[in-house]
């Protein structure tokens, strides 16, 4: 992680500040109303160094709503919203990048036809010669985006080529390399594997653990359990705007966060509806019972 000062603008600086009890992040009660609409109410949550923090709902629930305040964009409307220990309020999601909160939205703000290593530094470009002859460093940038992502794990052929022709999969890794190199310490990946096929979704979820295992704490944001599962330390589902579970990794099980996601309540009436239309085998379905499980809530200052 050398040179990131050599940017023209902007690299996100590493706070120096002492993590209170190993918390970057933190959110207590926090909510947000657009208007009349409250989208979130109550919500707690805590953002450690190296260990994933998952944020799980079903569509509408309030899961960009959330990421929104802490990366910046809209500022919560109730509650309390701490960093380092301290309350904040962004103005801008410069504000966030200058604590270290990095966000990496599923519309990668990249450009296209621009090779892997432009778009590594893009807006951050590392320059060489004096003012008024200043010009772009193209050898250093290139050099330093191939060290970077190959220590990220991430081996591409050609770094010339435009961004454009990676998958979607790839794209999302560099970006995620990229926040790592700019010093970030909370990554923010708003449903990094949505639009994903099973195979790059692995790739994606290696490199999450890895930016976990460079000492960043991640907030993953998904629809999908079994993402969740397989590099989460901690869980918290929403629904419709509230914190329906949040729960460590030893307090809960997949199934047990499956059936959170899937509504025990719910997928009961589904099935008596279904039950009416001929040709549908319900008793394959699951009890109500069976999709309701107690999950003991995690008890406070638990990771
Ligand atoms: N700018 C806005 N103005 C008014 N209402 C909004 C705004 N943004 C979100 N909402 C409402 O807030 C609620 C939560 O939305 P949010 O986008 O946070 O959900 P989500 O969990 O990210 O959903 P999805 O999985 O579809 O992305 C929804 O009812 C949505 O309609
Ligand atoms: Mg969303």
């Amino acid at each position: 992680m050398t040179d990131k000062n050599s940017g023209t603008h902007g690299a996100i600086l590493q706070d120096a500040a002492p993590e209170k009890d190993g918390v970057i992040v933190e959110l207590r009660n926090a909510g947000k109303a657009y208007g009349n609409i409250r989208a979130l109410h109550g919500v707690s949550l805590q953002v450690r160094p190296s260990q994933v923090t998952c944020v799980l709902g079903d569509n509408g629930a309030g899961k960009s709503t959330l990421i929104k305040i802490i990366s910046g964009l809209h500022q919560h409307t109730e509650g309390e919203f701490l960093v380092d220990g301290a309350p904040v309020r962004f103005s801008t999601p410069r504000d966030a990048l200058d604590k270290g909160i990095a966000t990496v939205y599923q519309d990668l703000a990249t450009v296209p036809l621009m090779p892997v290593w432009r778009n590594f530094f893009l807006g951050s470009e590392m320059t060489k010669g004096p003012w008024p002859v200043r010009r772009l460093d193209i050898e250093k940038m290139k050099k330093t985006a191939d060290e970077e992502l190959r220590n990220m794990g991430i081996i591409l052929d050609n770094l010339e080529q435009p961004i454009g022709t990676l998958s979607g999969g790839q794209r999302q890794c560099v970006a995620i390399a990229r926040a790592v190199y700019f010093g970030a310490r909370v990554l923010i990946l708003d449903e990094p594997t949505a639009a994903l096929g099973v195979k790059q979704s692995g790739v994606v979820l290696k490199y999450i653990a890895a930016a976990r295992d460079r000492g960043l704490g991640v907030i993953f944001i998904t629809h999908n359990p079994h993402h969740a599962y397989m590099v989460g330390d901690h869980f918290s589902v929403l629904r419709l705007g509230t914190m329906e579970l949040t729960a460590s990794r030893d307090q809960v099980s997949l199934e047990e966060l499956t059936n959170h996601m899937a509504g025990g309540a719910e997928l009961a009436a589904l099935k008596h509806e279904l039950a009416q239309v001929s040709g549908v085998d319900v008793e394959e379905l699951p009890e109500q019972e069976d999709l309701t499980a107690p999950v003991a809530a995690a008890p406070e200052g638990t990771p």
